[in-house]
């Protein structure tokens, strides 16, 4: 299989279908700049990112599963069709446990190389969630930034609703000399104080405890200081109007099981999507939002 994709995908310098951890077949991007991307088919997680000198953007759990029937934890999973445990589904929906399809790999004229992958509706997600669909994602990697655009189209006969998000895991330094800017003033659904509403007062959000919060409607540009690092990432949305911010900290990374019990302090997710409210697509409709990431 991974000789076959890459005699049809793989581009020289650029572009190879490799064998990744548990023998996941994983696609990997190199930009003319040294700048790199992986994607794995299973679950289309992209589960690193370096900089053209080499540095690590994204956390990648040493405990994570590599098993076609689990979630890697770390990288970006794809949420959907559902957030969390917010519905019958199994956590953060199926996309993140299914095995995509490779469907284009290219070289843009301004160097970003680019692969193009998607899901279409199966026996199983037809049995729990009896919707014809078809969700793509477009991962762009340019020298200091990496794009990920989704795309979600309704190819059946009825409308459907969804939730969508990029559960991006940034890999840190120090966890208590990171922290999240751009929420401010921004109203946030508290998930451990029993979803209370709250005005978020602080320019910088820091971490001393279990952080899990909903930013309905956030700011389309976010950083993350990542003062252990001395480094910047910036967040740029579009039209992927929340964001999510999560570090289980001590308790709850000692419950993960694929999670190390002291990783908490090298990681912290901002995730961006749909959660608040859901898109509504009527048959033939398109939903489309992206997010950039770019090293400063
Ligand atoms: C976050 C949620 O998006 O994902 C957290 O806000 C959750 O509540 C976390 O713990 C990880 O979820 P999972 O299913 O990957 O363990």
């Amino acid at each position: 299989m991974i000789d076959t994709l890459n005699h049809q995908f793989g581009i020289p310098g650029a572009v190879t279908v490799s064998e990744g951890n548990g023998g996941l077949p994983k696609v990997v991007l190199t930009h003319a700049s040294g700048s790199s991307c992986e994607v794995y088919l299973h679950g289309v997680h992209i589960s690193s990112w370096k900089t053209p000198s080499g540095d690590e953007l994204f956390f990648l759990s040493r405990e994570s599963w590599w098993q076609n029937d689990k979630p890697i934890r770390g990288g970006i999973p794809v949420v959907f069709p559902q957030f969390g445990g917010r519905g019958p589904l199994p956590a953060h929906g199926f996309a993140r446990t299914s095995e995509w399809q490779l469907l284009c790999s290219g070289v843009l004229d301004n160097g970003i190389v680019n692969c193009d992958l998607q899901i279409t509706e199966t026996a199983e997600t037809l049995a729990i969630w009896p919707h014809r669909f078809a969700l793509g994602l477009r991962v762009m990697l340019d020298a200091h930034a990496l794009t990920v655009g989704a795309q979600v189209i309704n190819t059946g006969e009825q409308p459907f609703d969804f939730q969508i998000a990029l559960h991006t895991y940034f890999q840190v330094a120090d966890i208590t000399k990171t922290a999240v800017a751009g929420l401010q003033r921004t109203t946030y659904i508290d998930t451990l104080q029993e979803n209370a509403r709250i005005v978020e007062s602080r320019p910088e959000i820091r971490f001393a405890a279990e952080t899990d919060s909903v930013y309905p409607n956030a700011p389309d540009a976010l950083r993350i200081e990542d003062g252990g690092n001395g480094r910047t990432v910036a967040i740029d949305k579009v039209d992927m109007p929340d964001v999510v911010v999560w570090n289980p900290w001590i308790a709850k990374s000692q419950r993960m099981p694929d999670f190390g019990d002291d990783e908490y302090l090298r990681m912290v997710c901002v995730e961006t999507g749909a959660i608040e409210t859901k898109p509504v697509l009527a048959p033939g409709e398109k939903w489309e939002g992206d997010t950039t990431f770019t090293v400063e």
